[in-house]
């Protein structure tokens, strides 16, 4: 079903505290990790967006069973029981299929990962290429390049691995494959990335080294573990951008970890005023005048999913943003570059696609906008933000259903804190 939000801003800019979902990055191998480990393992703070409920859902095929607590606990009995049952549907979750796809991979069985029309487009010959080499069977659409994936796991030998993209997803798919292998395996990264699935491993006892680039991981069991989500900084993103343009927001409860915070930087160095409370993980932005930045590729993959919201910032700043070294965003939920800049250009911004980024020319206002999210909850987000933002009278943003993937309660959140009004309508 397609959805179409139509805001109706009051130019009231927007204030206020707000508490974002559990982290998406987090919840995907809480899940996982709890699923590999046999025994009892809790989970407080899961996102309950579509992208972690569709792994949650692909683990329970393997026999892993789930149990909602009223207190908002989830119960996880693991142990992968049996081959799974059914094709295992992703969703639109990237990180899904890629980190599912090192669980099959070590599991002696058959295994069918698919997911819906974007994902179907978006690269899986990363993974095929070093799970084959572990000695896995993995085949796919285009040659191997697209999901539908079948894979035949088990018997994996450990491998070294230099990844040829900087991408979380692949480096834990490997790590993850490597926790049934017959030997260590060691995934070398061209630049860091979050580092959630060695941190989540070494707490459920795996044995994880980490030198330098190099992450090694030992086979062996994992134990049963209490996960407890924090706050996703990705989604905090959309409100510190509108703060930043146009008011003041706290949000507090996030995870503030390695590779996460890297926008804050970003944001500081436009001119925001931002301060962090580390203790409660707690982030305040305030207005001030910003100024356009070069970004360069070494800070991408830090911020890689905060880039369009940064473009909205750009966008309202003084001066020209450069972004360079962010081809990876053509590979995301939606080609992010093309769609980015046909955001901002649907609310007057002067910007234009480069081969791999863009330039924003930052002007004061934005005019009333009609945006397609190209499927994307990220575009369709970001949107919204640049509406409350800069713009006066009505916006519409069509596709608006993607944003359920990460974050379901983000109209009432925008309502909330900006005063503007929404209607959604069913296309
Ligand atoms: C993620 C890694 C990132 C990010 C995605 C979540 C993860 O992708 O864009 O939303 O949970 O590992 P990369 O694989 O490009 O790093």
């Amino acid at each position: 079903m397609h959805q179409t939000l139509t805001v109706n801003t009051r130019g009231a800019g927007i204030k206020g505290v707000v508490q974002v979902p559990g982290d998406k990055s987090i919840s995907h191998r809480a899940l996982i990790l709890s699923a590999l480990a046999e025994g009892t393992s809790t989970i407080t703070g899961l996102s309950r967006g579509e992208d972690p409920t569709h792994t949650r859902h692909a683990l329970a095929q393997f026999g892993v069973r789930h149990q909602d607590q009223p207190d908002d606990t989830v119960r996880v009995q693991g142990g992968l029981r049996h081959e799974a049952e059914d094709v295992l549907d992703c969703g639109n979750a990237g990180t899904g299929i890629r980190l599912l796809a090192g669980v099959c991979a070590g599991f002696r069985g058959l295994s069918v990962l698919t997911g819906d029309q974007y994902l179907r487009r978006r690269p899986m010959d990363r993974i095929a290429v070093p799970l084959r080499k572990m000695g896995a069977v993995v085949a796919g659409r285009a040659n191997g390049r697209l999901a539908p994936l079948m894979i035949r796991g088990g018997n994996l030998s450990g491998i070294t691995y230099e990844l040829p993209v900087a991408s979380a997803q692949l480096k834990s798919c490997v790590l993850l494959a490597g926790l049934s292998a017959a030997g260590p395996t060691t995934v070398i990264e061209p630049h860091p990335t979050r580092r959630h699935t060695e941190e989540m491993l070494l707490a459920a006892g795996a044995r994880v080294d980490v030198q330098g680039t190099a992450v090694t991981v030992h086979p062996g069991p994992l134990l049963p573990t209490h996960h407890r989500v924090p706050g996703d900084p990705s989604q905090a993103a959309f409100w510190a951008v509108a703060g930043a343009l146009a008011g003041e927001v706290e949000i507090p409860g996030l995870y503030l970890g390695y590779g996460r915070t890297d926008f804050l930087d970003i944001l500081r160095r436009m001119g925001a005023d931002v301060a962090v409370e580390e203790s409660s993980g707690t982030v305040r932005v305030a207005a001030s005048r910003l100024r356009g930045v070069d970004i360069t590729g070494a800070e991408v993959p830090g911020i890689v999913d905060e880039i369009p919201v940064l473009a909205v910032a750009a966008a309202g700043a003084e001066g020209t943003t450069v972004i360079s070294g962010a081809a990876e965003l053509r590979v995301k939920e939606s080609d992010r570059i093309a769609s980015t800049v046909a955001m901002l250009k649907a609310f007057g911004v002067d910007a234009q696609e480069r081969p791999d980024g863009m330039v924003v020319h930052g002007r004061p206002d934005f005019v009333q906008a009609r945006v397609d999210s190209a499927g994307d909850h990220r575009i369709a987000m970001a949107a919204a933000v640049a509406a409350v933002a800069r713009s006066h009278g009505e916006t519409t943003i069509s596709g608006w259903e993607s944003v359920a993937t990460s974050y379901p309660g983000f109209a009432e959140h925008l309502r909330t804190l900006s005063g503007a009004t929404t209607s959604l309508q069913d296309d």
